[in-house]
Formats: structure tokens, C-alpha cells, sequence
């Protein structure tokens, strides 16, 4: 078979296929997306530890101990006043020479439900 009648088989092969198709394939809806958590709270400890645990949850080995980079977060924003709080969150929009800002990484709502969930710690 000449090289030119090879490819247009090919293609002739290839166009049966997509015909073949049935058409409610093409148009099925997209499964829901997984990991998304419909729970505020669930979703502000995704964003934790997707985006802070690597320095503020302990895996750095020091002296053959598990060690956290950064201070551990536990009791926060245990009865923070209502400044406190805007001065932590502040801190984490702006970061530090230590700790990179975050104020492009969340929007308010998941920066809502981020602090929210630290309040828990
Ligand atoms: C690259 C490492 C790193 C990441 C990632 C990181 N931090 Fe930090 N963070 C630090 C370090 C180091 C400090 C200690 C203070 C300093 O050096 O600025 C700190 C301090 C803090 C403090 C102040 C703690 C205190 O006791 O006053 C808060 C609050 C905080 N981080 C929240 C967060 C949150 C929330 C995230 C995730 C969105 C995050 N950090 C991600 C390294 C990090």
C-alpha cells in the first residue's frame, strides 16, 4: 500500500470510531468532584494541612526526634479577642521572614473557614 492510501485509511478507521461514539458518552455529566468537604470545618483542616502542617506539624528530625519547623499552633486562638484574631490573620496574609504569606493562596471564604478551624487547635 502506498505511504498515502495507508494514512487515509488510517484517518477512515480513526472517523469510524468517533462516529461510533454514542453520543450520550460525549454528554455525561462529570462525576462530582471528590475532596471537597461540605463541612466549613473539614474544609478549613484541608486547607491546613495542605497548605501549613509541612512547617507547623512536627516531621523534621532533630536528635533523632520528630521536631516541628515552626511553633506548633495548638491553642492559637484559644479565647482570642476579636483584635487578636484579625493580628493573626494579618500575620498569615502577610507571612514572615520565616513563614511565607498566604493572602494569594485563599480566598476570604477559605481563609474564613481556616481560622475557623484553627480556633479549634
Ligand atoms: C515554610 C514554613 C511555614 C509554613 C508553610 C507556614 N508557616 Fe506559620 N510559621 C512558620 C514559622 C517559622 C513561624 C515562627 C515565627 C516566624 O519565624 O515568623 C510561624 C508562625 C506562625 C504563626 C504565629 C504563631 C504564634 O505563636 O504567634 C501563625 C498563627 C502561623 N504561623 C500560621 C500559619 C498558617 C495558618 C499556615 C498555613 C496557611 C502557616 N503558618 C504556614 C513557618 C511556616
Amino acid at each position: 500500500m502506498k505511504p498515502q492510501y495507508r494514512l487515509m485509511a488510517a484517518l477512515a478507521v480513526a472517523g469510524a470510531f468517533w462516529l461510533a461514539v454514542p453520543e450520550q458518552v460525549l454528554t455525561q455529566e462529570q462525576p462530582p468532584e471528590i475532596g471537597v468537604a461540605a463541612d466549613p470545618l473539614k474544609r478549613g483542616q484541608a486547607w491546613f494541612y495542605q497548605r501549613c502542617s509541612i512547617c507547623h506539624v512536627g516531621r523534621i528530625i532533630v536528635d533523632d526526634q520528630y521536631q516541628p519547623m515552626a511553633p506548633a499552633l495548638t491553642g492559637v486562638l484559644k479565647g482570642a479577642t476579636p483584635e487578636r484574631e484579625k493580628t493573626i490573620r494579618e500575620y498569615i496574609e502577610r507571612g514572615s521572614l520565616r513563614m511565607p504569606g498566604f493572602r494569594y493562596n485563599f480566598t476570604s471564604q477559605e481563609f474564613d473557614e481556616l481560622m475557623a478551624y484553627l480556633k479549634t487547635l
